[in-house]
Parts: structure tokens; C-alpha cells; sequence
């Protein structure tokens, strides 16, 4: 099992996770537009009406509240028209002066929906373990009256929305090629989001106290997908069970096989993958294939590969007999990684990491 003081350690010198609940204040979190000026959503957010956190399921769905037979009323009739079907609030709390704010995503109190909450919580674990704590966001999970919530920092930013639209990618941060690459891997590849071409679970934030210029990795709930993680996702309609699971390792393969390595790569960066999208706007073709993954990266991966596999266990993300066979998807992929890089010391490019295809032709 993974050990979790050792984890405040690595990311948050020795202290536990500080969570203000006590303090902070809610509102329905309206999701900004990505033009929209960071104050200017500061402002706006502050003049929702909001309630304590312990009144926060208030503002849930109603099937979240009937669902756990919980009634819950509020007196006052001036937050009846805020009221939306949706689980995501926002939270300020104050602490020594300063104002923080806080994203709150609730969750059905079912078996499912606690895996996948919590795998959004393991994304951030194990980029922290990755050595790459600047690209997770401050997340834990908690309940509140017998309900799954994940609690996050709130960033200002842009989310990956803003690469679909011509006016918007100007609002979008410079980063470089390498934070780029080596975020690819980690998250689309070594990790194996299924919701690979969803570009609103990346954020590009702006620095400030908290954090510099770069991107964060935010709603891994689809990390490590599996069939039954296939069952209660959209690509569920379109997907045979005897296929590989889209975005692992052998489905990667598949399509390379399929389609050809070129035309498979070429796809891919033409999609809607929000770290993609970024490399192509700013890179041609031939140099996107020839951009490698930094030494440093893969060493890192393989000396964490041990809290890898204690934390996919202690989050029950993969079947423990899975991981005793060495199966998972990013064991494999590190056992390529180890071959192709360390023994025999060549690159790991940005076309092998999308195609699944290492051996040089
Ligand atoms: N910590 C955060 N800081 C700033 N914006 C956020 C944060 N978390 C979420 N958002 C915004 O809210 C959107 C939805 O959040 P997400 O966690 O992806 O929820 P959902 O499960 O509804 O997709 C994101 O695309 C982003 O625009
Ligand atoms: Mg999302």
C-alpha cells in the first residue's frame, strides 16, 4: 500500500494538505468562457450568492439529493434561481487576509462514481511521484453528509477550449516543447486517459502566487480506463469489447497496424487532444515527429514505477492481479521505455510515444 505521509513529503514539505472547510463559503460554479478576463471571473463569482460548505448540497441535482434520501431546504428564496443541474461549485475562504478559491465537484454517492473520483485524485499522485508536482493541482477527496466531493485549488487560466477557436488560442500561455512532450506521455500515454480528446481537462494557467506559467492536469477521471470504466463513458456506443481500450497501448498499436504509423500520428495530432493541439500550432509536422522525450523523464518514471504500483492499488484503480502479472498498461509501457531507451540508448520520440510503435523503421 502507498504510504501518504511519504506523499506530503514529496509534494508539500513534510506538511499535510491544508483543506479550509470550516471557512469556506459556496456558489454553483459557472464555468468561464475563454476570452474572459481572470478578474473579471473573480468579480462575477464573487457576487453569486453563496451559502456555508456544509450547506453545499443545497445546490446538487436533485437526483443526487433523492438518491441518498436526503432533503435538504434552504429558507432563503434568493438562491432558488441559481439552482442547476450540475455538481461543480465554487468556494472562497479566506486565510491570514488573503482570499483562496476552491472548485468543488460532487459525486453520486455509488461504487462507480467513488472510482472515478478518486482516480482524479491518483492523477495528481502520480505525477507527483512522476516529479512533475507543477503540473498536479492541490486535490483531495472528501464527504460531505454521505456524499463524494473532490475538492481542487481553483487556477486562473484558460482551459484547452480556448485551441478551437481561431480569437482564442492568442489568450493561450508560450510553453515549451519539453513540458509538452513529457506531459503527453504521462497523462495520454504512461496513465492512458480514455477522454484523450476532451481539451477541457487541460488547464493553461497564468503564474500568480501559486504557481508559474504552465499547464495542469485536471479531471483525470478516466485515467487508467479499463472495459468497466469503458461502461460509463461515451465512447461506450461505438466500442466493442473485443477491441483494445482507446488510448492504451495496444490500441495505439491497433491503429498504427490499421491505419499506418504516419497516417495514425497524423490523426492524432489533428485531433482534439488539448497537449497535441498546443505542439501543432506552434510546430510543423516533421518536427512534432522528431521531438523527444527527455532522459530525465523516463528515469524518473522508472524509479517511481514501485509508488506507481502501490498507489494503483491503495486507489483500487487496476485489479491487483493485474498488477502482480506486471499486465498494466503503464508497466508495459515503461518495460518498452526501459528497453528502447536505457539499454539501448535511443531516442523515445513524440511518434512512438502517439503511435505506440518503438522499433525505428
Ligand atoms: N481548479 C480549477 N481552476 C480553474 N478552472 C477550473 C478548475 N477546475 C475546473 N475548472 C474549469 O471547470 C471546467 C470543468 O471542470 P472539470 O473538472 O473538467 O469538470 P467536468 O467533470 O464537469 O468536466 C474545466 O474545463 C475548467 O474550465
Ligand atoms: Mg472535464
Amino acid at each position: 500500500m502507498y504510504d501518504f505521509v511519504r506523499f506530503n513529503q514529496v509534494y508539500n514539505r513534510g506538511q499535510p494538505l491544508r483543506w479550509p472547510m470550516e471557512q469556506l463559503q459556496v456558489s454553483p460554479f459557472h464555468r468561464q468562457d475563454v476570452g474572459e478576463n481572470d478578474d473579471q471571473v473573480q468579480d462575477n463569482q464573487s457576487r453569486q450568492p453563496f451559502v456555508p460548505f456544509s450547506e453545499a448540497c443545497y445546490f446538487l441535482p436533485a437526483d443526487f439529493r433523492e438518491q441518498d434520501k436526503i432533503h435538504y431546504e434552504h429558507p432563503c428564496d434568493a438562491f432558488q434561481k441559481t439552482l442547476h443541474a450540475d455538481s461543480l461549485l465554487i468556494g472562497f475562504a479566506e486565510h491570514f487576509g488573503k482570499l483562496e478559491r476552491y472548485m468543488i465537484k460532487f459525486f453520486p454517492n455509488d461504487p462507480k462514481a467513488v472510482a472515478t473520483a478518486k482516480r482524479e485524485v491518483l492523477l495528481s499522485y502520480l505525477l507527483v511521484e512522476s516529479g512533475e508536482g507543477d503540473h498536479a493541482p492541490k486535490i483531495t477527496m472528501q464527504y460531505l453528509d454521505g456524499l463524494p466531493y473532490l475538492i481542487r485549488r481553483f487556477y486562473r487560466g484558460v482551459d484547452g477550449r480556448a485551441l478551437l477557436s481561431e480569437t482564442t488560442r492568442a489568450c493561450l500561455p508560450i510553453i515549451d516543447n519539453e513540458t509538452l512532450v513529457k506531459n503527453y506521455a504521462l497523462r495520454y500515454v504512461l496513465f492512458g486517459d480514455l477522454d484523450f480528446d476532451n481539451p477541457g481537462n487541460i488547464l493553461f494557467i497564468r503564474s500568480s502566487a501559486l504557481t508559474q506559467k504552465t499547464l495542469l492536469h485536471i479531471d483525470g477521471e478516466y485515467i487508467f480506463p479499463d472495459p468497466q470504466t469503458i461502461g460509463h463513458f461515451v465512447v461506450n456506443e461505438t466500442w466493442d469489447p473485443s477491441q483494445p481500450v482507446p488510448g492504451s497501448l495496444k490500441w495505439r498499436q491497433a491503429k498504427s497496424a490499421e491505419m499506418g504509423v504516419d497516417e495514425f500520428f497524423e490523426m492524432m495530432i489533428a485531433q482534439q487532444n488539448p497537449v497535441l493541439g498546443l505542439l501543432r500550432m506552434r510546430n510543423t509536422l516533421s518536427q512534432l515527429k522528431e521531438m523527444v522525450l527527455p532522459f530525465y523523464v523516463i528515469q524518473n518514471c522508472l524509479e517511481a514505477l514501485p509508488y506507481y504500483e502501490q498507489l494503483a492499488r491503495s486507489f483500487e484503480a487496476i485489479p491487483l492481479e493485474t498488477l502482480v502479472n506486471g499486465e498494466a498498461d503503464f508497466q508495459q509501457i515503461l518495460q518498452i521505455w526501459e528497453q528502447h531507451n536505457i539499454q539501448e540508448l535511443k531516442p523515445i520520440t513524440l511518434k512512438h510515444l502517439v503511435t505506440g510503435v518503438y522499433e525505428n523503421k
